[in-house]
């Protein structure tokens, strides 16, 4: 091939990479976020956990002693009706147990009904209850009654993979722990729950709420956020010994914690939702990106639905505690990052980029076997390594983008022969550039020069046969 051509295709490939680089706005087909209004008068719901089994959410009632799923379509339809729970307690976190196909819910009672503290577990399939395990200061079997008159408070639930449960007390800030069959004990009350000031005003709402969301990772510990100290912390499964994670800000007001499969921890406030990542297991933690939420909807709970996607709950729990009831409509919203979306669209342009090298050298190259792979790769390693490490999401997607690109490299290869065009339109492009080192890089093209030797080869094989 000319070397005229060659520099301007080597222009003209800078250029579409510079363009992916500085990530001028194209009309990125993404959709908009996943928004489900559904109706259910005088809900107020608290809690929310995604059923991947029967594909729903599953949420709470404020009074009404129920739980209701609601699908993706925003069908809302009651599940459980437990008649047995004492009137007017509230539903607070959900667990789905997926062990043992249950769904774990909080009970609690709010001032000024009598205190009621408990974990209620529910067959899935059948929708009847398995055990109703209260939850007061007894430690273990010695079965010693609460002595003290901190009002508890049971507010979210996490489950381990053995159907254990762990039920955090907002107001004593301890946790219980739940067996698969309820029998229920203090499991830890760690000094480092006490060991911070708070970071909200005395007479704030969450001033009273300690320890709030928890959710178990698979490593065999926990996390849990205290909503009035902005804290995290990581909790040892076996044992209950608790460590502060340290993060890179507070997260004050902290209501409800949920991970996502690629290990990014979400954490919701009624008026943020924190995206965090941890590459020490959550010794340390970066704060990567934060999504405001509607604060007059109330966000109290988040879950990770399908497709890893995070969703809060908006629901308007406020009026309902002070009274003023009467709505109608509540509603599970998708939320995202934009820093996670930034990733999405990179790797669309890279994709787009990737199918139109293919497509201009296909026009280009004829017999002449110019160094398809060669541009493609050198572009997605500079790529590669300008992405290393920002996102556990890029590196899944390299692997894919580089299976994609091998098969269509297989395509390209069986289609290549005979077709040629002498189109220059890609003369536009380069002029603005001015870069001149592009031409320094020869010697990185080897597959050429392995053309050019395969080319030689065969002209000599065939003067041979002349
Ligand atoms: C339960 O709530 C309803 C509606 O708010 C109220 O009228 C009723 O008195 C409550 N019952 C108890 C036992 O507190």
């Amino acid at each position: 091939m000319s070397s005229l051509i060659k520099s301007k295709l080597k222009r003209f490939f800078l250029f579409v990479f510079l363009l992916y680089v500085a990530r001028i706005p194209t009309t990125a087909a993404s959709r908009g976020p996943h928004v489900i209004n559904f109706r259910s008068p005088n809900l107020y719901p608290e809690g929310l956990a995604w059923d991947p089994s029967a594909q729903h959410f599953v949420i709470g009632s404020l009074l009404h002693r129920s739980l209701h799923s609601v699908s993706d379509a925003g069908v809302a339809q009651t599940l459980i009706s437990d008649s047995d729970l004492p009137v007017n307690v509230t539903i607070l976190g959900l667990a789905i147990d997926r062990t043992n196909k249950r769904i774990l819910a909080v009970v609690q009672s709010a001032p000024p009904l009598p205190t009621f503290n408990a974990l209620a577990a529910y067959d899935l399939r059948t929708r009847q209850r398995v055990f109703l395990a209260l939850l007061d200061d007894s430690e273990g079997e010695s079965a010693v009654k609460a002595t003290t008159t901190t009002r508890h408070a049971a507010n979210d639930v996490a489950v381990d993979f053995q159907g254990n449960a762990y039920v955090t007390n907002s107001a004593a800030n301890f946790i219980w722990k739940v067996d698969k069959d309820g029998a229920a004990s203090v499991f830890s009350r760690s000094p480092a729950f006490r060991a911070h000031p708070l970071a909200v005003d005395r007479n704030a709402r969450l001033s009273e709420c300690g320890l709030n969301g928890i959710a178990y990772v698979s490593k065999g510990y926990l996390l849990v956020v205290q909503s009035n100290t902005g804290k995290m912390f990581k909790v040892n499964a076996e044992d209950g010994n608790a460590r502060l994670v340290l993060l890179t800000e507070e997260l004050v007001g902290a209501d409800d914690i949920a991970i996502r499969k690629d290990g990014v921890v979400l954490v919701a406030s009624i008026h943020t939702l924190w995206f965090l990542k941890s590459h020490d297991s959550w010794g340390e933690a970066v704060v990567y990106d934060k999504t405001a939420l509607e604060e007059e909807k109330l966000a109290t709970s988040v879950a990770v639905g399908d497709n890893d996607r995070a969703y809060v709950l908006y629901g308007h729990v406020i009026e309902g505690i002070m009274g003023n009831v009467g709505r109608e409509e509540f509603s599970i919203v998708e939320v995202r990052s934009s820093k996670d979306s930034e990733d999405e669209n990179i790797w669309l342009f890279v994709l787009i980029g990737l199918g139109l090298a293919y497509f201009l050298f296909w026009r280009y190259d004829g017999q002449r076997g110019f160094s398809v792979k060669i541009l493609g790769t050198s572009g997605c390693e500079k790529l590669e390594s300008s992405a290393k490490g920002t996102s556990y999401m890029n590196e899944v997607k390299l692997e894919w983008v580089e299976e994609e690109k091998e098969k269509e490299e297989e395509t390209k290869e069986n289609d290549n022969e005979g077709y040629d065009d002498d189109d220059h339109d890609s003369d536009n492009n380069d002029d603005s550039n001015g870069d001149n080192n592009d031409d320094s890089n020869d010697s990185d093209y080897i597959d050429e020069e392995e053309e050019n030797s395969t080319e030689e080869e065969a002209g000599m094989a065939r003067h041979g046969t002349t």
